[in-house]
């Protein structure tokens, strides 16, 4: 018998025995004399008393059988369930976020949230609904870029949404091709007019390569040797309103330094990459932890490329088992635990708000995973150093840049 009827069958036998005998004027304090039908009214009593009880622990038993408590339907949670999900709500506030970061804060004062969609590779026609379905989950970080070619679309969306302006960060990324300082206001303007918004939360460096004009692949060496000059123009639009944060992308340390040598007005406030299981790059999050900047994580899931690799690998899968969480969410917790914006992609509504879901890992957990992470050589699925035809690997050569010593920073 389970301690809840234990609980009810006294109190309902006592209730009614002590209450019916009251009222019927049997339970006085001076003993009377034995009367003709006494016999009968007990038994009638008894029999009464039975029925109460058996009436109450069947209704009690068939509540127990059909009406799970809530805490035990969580936790029969089948393998591999969002835990998320059946939390009042969806939001990841109610019962996800516990303890990762929700946000980061810019040098600026702005608040990043540390979970946005990803548009990248996002088709016409599909990504607009993706970016809806990511409002009404609760994402209000959307990362776009003029090279993506989905402005419009995903501005479209942003509109329909009814969502205000202000409660969603948009970012935007600078083309190569526009890198030259009479080009940047332009690009920027045109960010803005298909987005339909008038300023970006954050704009950034798409990479540290600049094309020459009307190429997309004739590298301008003087801009990708030294961006300063394309930098503060990116400075002066921030002035004039039309940005809110400045950043790069795809920037290795070398080029970092190269950039953040030069007396700056405004300092990147982040550097987006490509970060996965399978290119964990921890040397460039601890140089940027120490920098006092904050890294973004790109294809965070190994990119359509390699995401069944990474939610296979068995050390994800038993975190995920372990949690009851599913793999994605594992890898997508890991990497703002590790302290960056994650900005998975998918235009699946249930994968959307499955990586919106984010949970904090144990320690133990989280060691095991970038001991792993980082026990295979990297591998990307982004390099377009062969595109460009550079001599170099954009990533794993300073390109010739000037590279001041770390004390040299500004
Ligand atoms: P889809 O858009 O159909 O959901 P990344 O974020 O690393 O760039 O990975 C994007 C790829 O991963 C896309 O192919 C996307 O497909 C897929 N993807 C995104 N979220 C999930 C998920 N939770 N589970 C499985 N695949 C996912």
């Amino acid at each position: 018998m389970s301690p809840q009827a234990q609980y009810y069958q006294p109190l309902v036998q006592n209730d009614v025995d002590v209450e019916q005998l009251k009222l019927k004027g049997e339970l006085n304090d001076e003993p009377k004399a034995p009367q003709p039908q006494a016999t009968f009214t007990w038994k009638r009593l008894l029999l009464l008393v039975l029925a109460t009880v058996a009436v109450f622990q069947g209704s009690y038993l068939a509540t127990s059988y059909f009406v799970r408590p809530r805490s035990d339907v969580h936790h029969r949670r089948p393998q591999g369930h969002r835990i998320g999900t059946p939390c009042a709500g969806s939001h990841r506030n109610v019962s996800s976020v516990a303890s990762l970061p929700t946000h980061y804060t810019l040098p600026s004062g702005d608040k990043i949230p540390s979970v946005a969609l990803g548009v990248w590779q996002a088709k016409p026609n599909e990504v607009g609904q993706a970016v809806l379905a990511a409002l009404k989950t609760g994402y209000r970080h959307i990362d776009d870029a003029w090279s993506y070619q989905n402005e419009e679309e995903v501005g479209q969306a942003l509109k329909e949404s009814g969502i205000p302006r202000e409660e969603v960060f948009i970012t935007s990324k600078l083309g190569a091709q526009f890198h030259a300082p009479e080009d940047v206001e332009w690009a920027v303007d045109d960010s803005l007019k298909k987005l339909g918004v008038d300023y970006l939360d954050l704009y950034l460096i798409h990479f540290p390569i600049a094309v020459k004009k009307g190429t997309v692949d004739q590298v301008d060496e003087d801009l990708t040797a030294n961006p300063y000059p394309t930098w503060k123009k990116l400075e002066e639009l921030v002035d004039k309103g039309k940005i809110r944060n400045i950043g790069v992308s795809n920037f290795n340390i070398p080029r970092l330094r190269n950039l953040t040598a030069n007396s700056l007005k405004y300092k990147p406030a982040v550097n987006q990459v490509e970060l996965s299981y399978w290119n964990p790059q921890p040397d460039l999050l601890k140089w940027s932890k120490d920098h006092g900047l904050l890294l973004e994580a790109y294809s965070p899931l190994g990119s359509g490329t390699l995401v069944k690799e990474t939610l296979n690998v068995p050390e994800i899968q038993q975190i995920a088992r372990a949690l009851s969480i599913t793999p994605a969410q594992v890898i997508i917790s890991w990497h703002v635990q590790r302290g960056t914006v994650v900005l998975p992609k998918s235009v699946n509504p249930s994968r959307i708000e499955e990586n919106y879901h984010i949970f904090k890992l144990p320690k133990d957990l989280v060691e095991k995973l970038e001991k792993a992470a980082a026990a295979h050589p990297p591998r990307r699925v982004v390099n377009p150093s062969k595109r460009y035809n550079l001599p170099y690997d954009l990533y794993d050569d300073d390109g010739g840049v000037i590279v001041p010593d770390d004390d040299d920073l500004a």
